[in-house]
């Protein structure tokens, strides 16, 4: 039977895999098949303190790509920080440095997408999951599901991204795992699948038993552990079990494991690569025990880059010719240059550097010269890069979010979603003398996605949209910095704003008039209502069944 880089060889997925892979394979031409087979793409995503940072460290530990634990700054900023700009000038720093991970592992090439911990970034890490393949999501044992973990899997579940959960910090006293599972599963509308299941918790945290290869785990606390201590138990009637965790939990582990095959089953990878099912693994990414077992697991049964939609198209990873889009754009750190690092994620083909590209917003010939890749924690000029891969590209200004490369074709890449803000506030301009720079200065970072901007409906207000209230003081600081410009924000009262479709061209526009003060326009000109509450909202929806209200809305359209 004919092998392929992803079968998971676990006694029927190999079987259930290769099938998947074959009707996927046949689909394709695949020029680049070794480098895309090779290439695994994803994020870890978790509410801030789960562990993110902890198990990022562990994977590069792993991978080689890091030799000491503690290599890993968090690049979240610390609560107290707010209105620090130097420290948020030094984050920034920190989050171009760690932005995108490439490490070897069992001759896979995985490109870890590094995502701000912090709240007030989260339209950064939404657009992060538009490019990668799959994502590990950290949940801490104890918290259970967190505000954050919920919105961020909302997203991955608009995209049906595979998720592999990682339930961490077992070494404390956590919520019973039943319950714990039971509240993802309903909190974050996904079904899960248990690939090894904790042997108590806290204290009496004896390690996990491998639900598919039967073996245990056995806890030992240390940061440093490389080597977990696993022995094989085939059937869980051996005395061996016994020996090793005592008669109790013994019998625990035994009822535990029936009722899970009961409820569970076996897992069909298939389900898992569409974003029904998430596989989960618990450990405990500080002692670095159940991190290895997941990476083992995580290069076999994660997807190599997949194929993508377009507003004309759906193009596949192994075309012969080379397509990208522009997820994230960084402002240089000197603010006497103003250019920037638009990373760009590979779709198909094969990037070149010196090579003309199309920019299709601009019909544009553009080419990089000094096209960057990520190598640990250093950047180094790249050659060539295949799908999956994250190039960072200098731009002096000529890109913005969702902008896609390609070697002549126009489409762009749809599936990329901008949210509602969630503090509103109107631009004042301090400076009449700067009103230019200022304009400029706002057109360039809100295309940086720092914010969103809307103009008034039939005026010219600037109202600024922002997930968190640390944005407008990175807002004002830069537009001073960079611009010259003096500005101050004034709070206006919305909660939300909804983008606005009709058939009815009549009626979407009699409610934009009747409704001016909650009207506005976002930059590429589309309708947007901004309400007030959840009760004007609900009121407005209900009051016009001609109009839709949309809460998310594509950048490409
Ligand atoms: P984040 O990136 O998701 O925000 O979380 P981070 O890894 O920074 O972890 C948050 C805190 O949780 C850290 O402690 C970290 O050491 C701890 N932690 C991570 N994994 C585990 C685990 O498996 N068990 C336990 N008990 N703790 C864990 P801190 O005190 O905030 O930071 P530090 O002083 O350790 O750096």
């Amino acid at each position: 039977m004919a092998r392929y880089s992803n079968d998971f060889e676990c006694g029927p997925f190999l079987i259930r895999l290769n099938i998947y892979q074959k009707d996927f394979k046949e689909q394709r031409i695949m020029k680049y098949e070794k480098e895309i087979n090779r290439r695994k793409s994803f994020a870890i995503i978790s509410h801030p303190d789960a562990g993110k940072t902890t198990l990022t460290e562990k994977l590069l530990l792993f991978g080689g790509a890091i030799q000491t634990a503690g290599a890993v700054k968090s690049n979240k900023i610390k609560k107290h920080a707010t209105s620090d700009f130097m420290e948020i000038e030094r984050q920034r720093g920190i989050s171009v440095a760690t932005s995108v991970m490439s490490f070897e592992y069992k001759g896979n090439l995985i490109n870890l997408l590094d995502t701000p911990g912090h709240k007030d970034f989260a339209e950064d890490t939404y657009r992060t999951l538009t490019a990668v393949d799959s994502v590990i999501l950290v949940i801490d044992s104890v918290n259970g599901v967190e505000p954050q973990t919920r919105r961020l899997m909302e997203v991955c579940s608009m995209r049906a991204t595979p998720v592999i959960v990682f339930i961490n910090k077992m070494d404390r006293d956590g919520k019973n795992r039943f319950d714990l599972l039971e509240e993802i599963e309903a909190e974050l509308k996904i079904s899960l699948h248990p690939m090894t299941w904790p042997i108590n918790s806290g204290k009496e945290f004896k390690g996990v038993y491998n639900l598919h290869d039967k073996s245990l785990r056995l806890f030992t606390a240390s940061t440093k552990a490389d080597d977990e201590d696993v022995v094989a138990i085939g059937d869980l009637s051996s005395p061996v079990l016994q020996q090793k965790v005592g008669d109790r939990d013994a019998d625990l582990l035994r009822e535990d494991v029936e009722l899970i095959d009961g409820v569970y089953g076996a897992l069909n990878p298939a389900d898992y690569l569409s974003g029904k099912i998430a596989p989960v693994f618990f450990g405990s990414a500080v002692n670095n025990f159940g991190v290895q077992e997941m990476l083992d697991t995580f290069i076999q049964i994660a997807p190599t880059p997949r194929d993508r939609d377009t507003n004309v198209r759906k193009v596949q990873a192994g075309e012969d010719k080379f397509s990208g889009f522009i997820f994230k754009i960084h402002a240089n750190l000197d603010p006497k240059h103003r250019d920037r690092i638009a990373f760009m994620r590979v779709c198909s083909g094969k990037f070149e550097r010196n090579k003309y590209y199309k920019h299709v917003r601009l019909d544009k010939e553009v080419r990089f010269t000094n096209p960057y890749t990520f190598l640990a924690r250093s950047k180094d000029i790249v050659e060539d890069a295949y799908p999956g891969d994250v190039v960072g590209l200098f731009d002096t200004g000529n890109f913005k979010i969702g902008d896609t490369l390609t070697e002549g074709e126009k489409f762009y890449f749809t599936g990329i979603p901008t949210f509602s803000p969630e503090i509103f506030k109107e631009l004042v301009n301090k400076d009449p003398m700067k009103t230019k720079q200022l304009e400029k200065g706002i057109q360039q970072l809100t295309d940086e996605g720092v914010a969103q901007l809307f103009t008034q409906f039939g005026g010219n207000k600037k109202i600024i949209g922002c997930v968190g209230d640390l944005q407008f003081e990175v807002i004002q600081y830069r537009l001073l910095q960079e611009y010259g410009a003096a500005c101050e924000f004034r709070t206006l009262p919305f909660y939300k704003a909804c983008w606005l479709t009709s058939n009815d061209k009549n009626k979407l526009n009699d409610f934009l008039r009747y409704k001016q003060q909650n009207a506005a326009e976002d930059k590429d000109g589309s309708p947007v209502y901004l309400a007030q509450s959840e009760w004007f909202l609900n009121t407005e929806i209900t009051n016009n069944p001609d109009i839709t209200f949309h809460f998310t809305n594509e950048v490409n359209k």
